[in-house]
This record gives C-alpha cells, structure tokens and sequence, in this order.
C-alpha cells in the first residue's frame, strides 16, 4: 500500500487525553481514582442554556447554517466582546466553529505556508504543537521558568524572531500554568509584535476565569496596530460549562476572517446548528452564572496553593487564572518511590497513579518535564483527597 501522509504519520496523540483515558479505564475496573486531568468545568451547563438547546430541536432548527456561523451568534458575540473587553468587532470579522481548538487549526492554516516559523511560548497547551505541525509550520518555542512565572518578555520574543517568523500563539491566561500577562507586559510584547509585523494567535478561552480581582487585558484592545494583527480565539467551553457543545470563533481582521471562513465552508460545513442557539443564550443572557463558577474555582484554588506548598518535597507558584496549577517535582528528580527512580514528570504522573490512585498530568507534554499539571476543575473534597493522597505517596505509602 502506498504510503501516509508524513504530516499525519507525525501527529502525536494528545498527553492530556491519554492520561485521562488511563484514569477513566481503572475508574470503570471499579478502583478508586480521582482525576485531576481534565481541562473541563465540573459544572454542569446552566439550565437556562441547556433550555434554548432543547428548544432549537422542538423548532426545528436542525439545518445547515452559515458556514462561519449563525449572524445571531456572532452578533451575541460581539455584543459579549464589546461590553466585557471594550473590543469592537463587527460579525462579519467572527468565524464560528467547532469548539476552540477548531478556530486555532484555521487561524494557523490562514496564516501559515509549509515551513513559516510560529513562536510558542513554553510551557504550552499540548495541542498547539502539533497543530502547527499540521499545517507544515516550525514551531519555535521559547522556555520560561517558573522564576519568570512562565511569562515570556518582549526582549526574548525579539530574540526569537527571524525573517521566516510568521506568527506567534499567546495563551492568556495560560493552559497549563495559570499565569497571566500585565496591561504593561502585553503593551511591550504587542510593541515587538507591530514592529516586527508578526501576527499573534491569542488563546483567550480562560479571560473570564481570572481570580484576586486582577485585571484581564484583551490583546488587541491594546492599539489598531496589534488588533490588526491579531486572530483572538474564544468560546463557551470553559466560560459557561460548555466543553461538549463545540462552539469556539476567531475575531480578525476582515480579510483574515474572509479566508477563515471559505475554509471552513469546504472542510466543516457549519458548525452545530442547536449548539448555537444554546450559546447565543450564554453570550447575551445574565452573566452571573459565570463569575458564581469563578469564585468557586478561586476557592478551590487557594486551598489547592496553600495545602500544596505545605507538602515536603513538592511546591507551585499561585496561578492568577484558569483552573490549574503547576507542582513543581524538581526535589523528586533521582529519588526511588515504590522501587522506581523518578526521571522525569512522566514516571512521576505514571506511580502516582499506580499507587496513589491520582491522575495527573505530566508536564513533558508541555515542555515542562518538572511539573505535573493539576486541574482544580473538580469539587474541593476531591482536591482534599487527591492532596491527602500526595502526601501519603510521598511518604512510600499505597492508597
Ligand atoms: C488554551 C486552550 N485553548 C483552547 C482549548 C479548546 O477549547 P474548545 O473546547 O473550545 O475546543 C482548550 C481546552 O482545553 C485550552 O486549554
């Protein structure tokens, strides 16, 4: 038989869901594990969403739409993105697809020729990777420290770009290190970016998940130079419980959009007619639903921070948004636990599961190979476990 795509044969499949898998298998074995794995609210979509879904099958609206979407959607959308960001975007600049990580494939192929470099701060999202391999881009990641709070700096980012730099992808805040960008860290960064003319992909699923009352800056509400230059990526997944509804978009600018949407109209069609109607209720009905979740996960956050770092042998930085934080597991590098020696964040995650029946995810993935990510995702009597359970495995004992 003829040969593969070599594009395809390269694609790794994704850390994060193969942990969970691993997790989800021993949980139907009947033992007793507790995930803290997955990049999903544990809440449930809010009823009054849930409602304008089952409506649009009672109305029949079951039929194609819009390749890029519905123009009541994206009409909620710049509605939502107007008043929660100040950015003024017309629905003629928004391209809906199927969930996030959708609308970051287009907006790489929009912009990306075989062998065009994207910059790629680490740690990063797993997926970013290899979507930029997918489309035949470089990637060229740039590390960061945990001394830097696994931030970039806008001299760094000028260091990295070369004459092929097309592109670079900016998770604010960040899977999976829940750090987040200051007005003024983002002002230099957008500065390098105009510049040098380099578009910037800016994952902004996690803005409404954002604790202490930080500031949230929205990229391209920064000038008109880097709004132009920006492809602003968001959705409902993580805002208002939405993960399996599949609804994420692209804002651009109107030749950007323009490409986004002809490829889309060829390789998905449209996206899920009844899940937009239930996520035109999410962006233009009351939003108190959304910061309730927020301070729940600001709960669970503190608590997580505070117990971790009280843990002998492991510690975190406190994260400012999403639902993660990153343990640092440099102390455990070399020592033997349940006979094995610890390499790395890949032997550390895979003992802990088998013997402290906790699912985790290794950094590796990431380009953290001392870190292991935890989701605070989940009810705080999970996370109270799930930390009982660390120190007991730190301690040699078998939950
Ligand atoms: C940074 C980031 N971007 C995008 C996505 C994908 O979101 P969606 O469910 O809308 O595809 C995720 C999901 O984990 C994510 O963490």
């Amino acid at each position: 038989m003829k040969e593969l795509s070599n594009l395809a044969l390269a694609v790794q499949p994704s850390t994060t869901m193969a942990i969970d898998a691993m997790f989800k298998q021993m949980k139907a074995e009947g033992q007793d594990v507790i995930g803290f794995g997955a990049g999903e609210p544990d809440f449930a979509t809010p009823d009054h969403i849930k409602e304008a879904g089952i409506e649009a099958i009672h109305h029949n609206e079951t039929k194609y739409t819009p390749s890029a979407g519905t123009l009541e959607l994206r009409k909620a959308i710049c509605q939502r993105m107007k008043e929660d960001l100040g950015l003024e975007y017309e629905p003629s600049q928004v391209a809906v697809s199927n969930g996030a990580k959708t609308c970051v494939y287009v907006a790489l192929r929009a912009l990306v020729n075989p062998g065009d470099e994207v910059i790629l701060p680490a740690p990063y999202w797993v997926s970013y990777i290899e979507l930029i391999r997918m489309v035949g881009g470089v990637p060229v990641v740039i590390d960061t420290t945990e001394q830097e709070h696994f931030k970039i700096t806008a001299q760094k980012l000028a260091a990295a770009i070369t004459p092929k730099t097309k592109c670079m992808i900016l998770n604010n805040p960040s899977n999976p290190t829940g750090m987040m960008y200051s007005r003024k860290e983002l002002e230099e960064i957008a500065r390098v970016c105009v510049e040098k003319d380099i578009y910037v992909i800016s994952d902004e699923i996690y803005c409404n998940l954002v604790y202490d009352g930080e500031e949230f800056v929205s990229l391209p509400t920064l000038s008109p130079e880097i709004k132009e230059r920006t492809l602003l990526i968001n959705g409902v997944s993580k805002s208002y419980a939405m993960t399996g509804w599949r609804i994420g978009y692209v804002a651009a600018n109107p030749q950007v959009a323009k490409i986004i949407s002809n490829y889309l109209s060829h390789c998905t069609g449209s996206p899920c007619t009844i899940s937009q109607k239930a996520a035109a209720v999410a962006y233009s009905a009351s939003q108190e639903l959304v910061d309730t979740m927020r301070q729940a996960f600001e709960r669970r956050r503190n608590y997580m921070v505070e117990r971790m770092n009280q843990i002998e042998g492991v510690s975190c930085i406190q994260p400012h948004g999403a639902f993660y934080v990153m343990m640092n597991i440099e102390k455990l590098v070399g020592k033997e636990f349940h006979g094995t020696v610890i390499r790395d964040a890949d032997d550390f995650g895979n003992l802990f599961l088998k013997y402290g029946k906790v699912a985790v995810v290794p950094g590796t993935g990431f380009g953290a190979p001392n870190f292991v990510r935890w989701s605070y995702a989940t009810s705080i009597e999970n996370i109270k476990e799930g930390l009982n359970r660390l120190e007991k495995f730190l301690k040699g004992e078998t939950v």
